[in-house]
């Protein structure tokens, strides 16, 4: 087999199923804003087609794009550095997400944790499109022969996934023509959790809007949220070993941590034998301070959407540019007769 090596390119997406949360912000955005100020090549996808694997109102589903798009420009991310666009304008997703569903098998998507989680007692009833889902990740990824996937920790076995069906597909046709992909999953803020349950990650579609801080919220919200946010009676710890079985308490920890760019080193040695009533103030402020900005920014591009698609446009553009002769590769290597 060739020793390909492939240049460093980084991939990710959100889905446009509601609006964005702190989770993504520091899950994800955050730190996709940093890789492209480091200069890596970065595409950033609005993934509209994962979305609609469970129902989405069709109105909310075009609100949330444009949302979603607005949340990432107004973070940093550069329209004309980075590559930025939604999934289904980029066809070669689903069609190279169709050849994966027949690399992967069905012993694998069993594994899913979240598709397991999802689908719950109801397995029966989800779409199709929800257990097949990790393979159109697997095709987002690998159709720009992404290298760097930085996301939550929630996805890490997406990516592992993705480099299954990379690993799969170089070995059945014996080609090296797919990247074993890394995930970039480094920082506090990789699982912020549900702010009423710390035992649940923090999600766009949770039942009760207490228990997430929205990217949209204004300063009173999210001063509230925190104020109302589950702890336990103890104060903050003198060391981060303190935080151990303490859910929600290492959950603000986190929070503080990473909208400071520290650590929980760095946040305990400060606030070390505080009481909830101090803390929680100071985080809400410090979380206006970074999200105020990136708000009012959002809020200023989504009532323009028009420009919102003329740039999804562009990226989109740039985006097939790459795409097309992956995919045309692909169907190659497979033996699809072309014309
Ligand atoms: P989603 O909203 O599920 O499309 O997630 C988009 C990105 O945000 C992925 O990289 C997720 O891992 C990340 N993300 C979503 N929720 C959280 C969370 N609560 N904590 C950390 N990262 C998150
Ligand atoms: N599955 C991811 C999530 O729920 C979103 C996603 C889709 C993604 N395709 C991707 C993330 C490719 C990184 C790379 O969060």
């Amino acid at each position: 087999m060739a020793d390909t090596t492939f240049t460093p390119r980084v991939f990710s997406g959100i889905k446009p199923s509601g609006g964005l949360t702190l989770g993504n912000y520091l899950g994800a955005i955050k730190r996709w804003v940093a890789m492209q100020e480091e200069g890596t090549e970065s595409i950033y996808c609005v993934v509209d087609l994962h979305a609609i694997t469970v129902w989405q109102d069709p109105a909310e589903l075009r609100t949330a794009t444009h949302e979603v798009a607005a949340g990432m420009l107004a973070s940093g991310i550069d329209p004309s550095r980075s590559i930025l666009f939604n999934q289904s304008q980029v066809p070669e997703h689903a069609e190279l997400a169709w050849i994966f569903n027949c690399v992967a098998r069905v012993g694998w998507m069993n594994r899913m944790t979240q598709f397991k989680e999802k689908a719950g007692s109801n397995a029966e009833k989800v779409s199709l499109g929800l257990y097949a889902y990790p393979s159109l990740m697997a095709a987002d990824i690998l159709l720009y022969h992404a290298t760097h996937v930085p996301v939550g920790e929630d996805q890490k076995q997406h990516v592992e996934l993705t480099r299954d069906i990379a690993a799969k597909f170089n070995h059945d046709y014996k080609v090296d023509f797919f990247p074993m992909t890394e995930p970039v999953i480094e920082g506090p803020g990789m699982r912020v959790m549900n702010l009423r349950d710390g035992s649940k990650k923090m999600s766009k579609s949770g039942e009760s809007d207490m228990e997430r801080i929205n990217m949209l919220d204004d300063a009173d919200t999210i001063a509230k949220k925190f104020k109302k946010a589950r702890t336990d009676p103890a104060p903050l710890p003198e060391s981060p070993d303190g935080l151990k079985d303490r859910p929600e308490a290492k959950n603000l920890v986190d929070i503080y941590a990473s909208l400071s760019g520290g650590t929980q080193e760095s946040v305990i040695a400060e606030y070390a034998g505080a009481g909830w009533g101090q803390f929680k103030p100071a985080l809400a402020d410090l979380a206006v301070e970074k999200l105020a900005p990136i708000s009012d920014e959002m809020r200023r591009l989504m009532a323009d959407p028009a420009e919102i698609d003329r740039l999804l446009g562009v990226g989109r553009d740039r985006a097939r540019e790459i795409a097309a002769p992956v995919l045309e590769r692909t169907y190659e290597i497979v033996g699809l007769v072309r014309s």
